[in-house]
């Protein structure tokens, strides 16, 4: 082999980190881990284009990154249509020329289950078939769609880093206990649960990262997943009992705590990883 044909890492683990002047498009930007992951890249001197369902959230989340003195950029995209995929990627690449990362974090997750009524918590028995292929447009599709064109940017600079978000159900089973009344803790259960569709979605992320990893290998481009545990937002305190219950360090992750697993894998700081799923858990899928 030609081992002058390799490049050589950077030695300096503070400029391995570093995300100056990339371009960072996150789908989800608009979101609760995607407004965090935005932040964390901005910190380190990435360039943010955050990407969402809803304009008004986009042009907030940008603001609050602009207010802070950094570079950001939106748009408005509805990820699971391959039209609309196409014109904002086509947009992106006129404006920016590149793109250095995507972090895939767009996904039908807990809010949108919450707002789309009590159906999407019915028994698996019960369970309408509509309400399962919502997540699997979302989650599964649409993180298709966007991979395919981002993609094509990336094979031709021969650069790029992918991060699709996964979860800590991609790789364990959930405990359906912590959403059932149990007596003997006084705890009357909640009124929504972890619907099928949403654990076999992220399964087929790691499935899709793994995939990805093998096939642009030769291309210069790395695909990683994380996979965290569920992260404080206000949620029922007897419920965070019941969760917190089972995760080793005894409670969940706070927002913060998933801007440096995130700039670890945008960075040439894991320019030897790939196919990876960096768990994020507290230790929940440790027993
Ligand atoms: N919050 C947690 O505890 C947790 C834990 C593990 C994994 N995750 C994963 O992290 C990611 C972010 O989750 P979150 O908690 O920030 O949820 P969130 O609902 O706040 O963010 C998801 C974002 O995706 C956007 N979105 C949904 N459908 C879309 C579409 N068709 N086109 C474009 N955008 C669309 C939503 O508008 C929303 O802003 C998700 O992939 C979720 O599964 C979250």
């Amino acid at each position: 082999m030609d081992m002058s044909k390799i490049e050589k890492p950077e030695s300096s683990v503070k400029k391995q980190y570093d995300l100056s002047g990339r371009y960072i498009v996150i789908t989800g930007g608009a979101g609760f881990l995607g407004r965090t992951f935005a932040e964390a890249v901005a910190e380190m001197g990435g360039i943010p284009l955050l990407l969402d369902i809803n304009q008004t959230y986009v042009d907030e989340a940008v603001q609050y990154l602009v207010k802070k003195g950094y570079k950001a950029d939106g748009f408005e995209i509805n990820i699971t249509s391959k039209e609309n995929v196409r014109s904002v990627v086509k947009q992106i690449a006129e404006k920016y020329k590149q793109v250095h990362v995507l972090i895939n974090a767009a996904a039908f997750a807990m809010k949108n289950l919450q707002e789309g009524g009590a159906g999407f918590f019915a028994p698996f028995e019960e369970y309408e078939q509509d309400l399962w292929q919502v997540s699997i447009d979302v989650n599964l599709t649409g993180t298709f769609l966007i991979t395919q064109e981002i993609g094509k940017i990336m094979k031709a600079h021969k650069y790029g880093v992918i991060i699709n978000v996964a979860s800590d159900v991609a790789v364990i089973s959930p405990d359906h206990r912590i959403y059932e009344a149990d007596a003997r803790f006084g705890y009357e259960g909640v009124p929504f649960n972890t619907p099928i569709a949403y654990p076999v979605t992220k399964a087929g992320i790691l499935s899709f990262t793994r995939y990805l990893a093998t096939y642009w290998a030769k291309d210069g481009i790395r695909v990683n997943s994380i996979s965290p545990a569920g992260v404080y937002r206000n949620q029922d305190p007897k419920f965070v009992e019941q969760l917190v219950y089972r995760i080793p360090l005894g409670r969940m992750a706070f927002p913060e705590e998933l801007k440096g697993p995130i700039t670890f894998l945008a960075s040439d700081a894991s320019s030897f990883m790939t196919g990876g799923n960096l768990i994020i858990d507290g230790g929940r899928t440790i027993w």
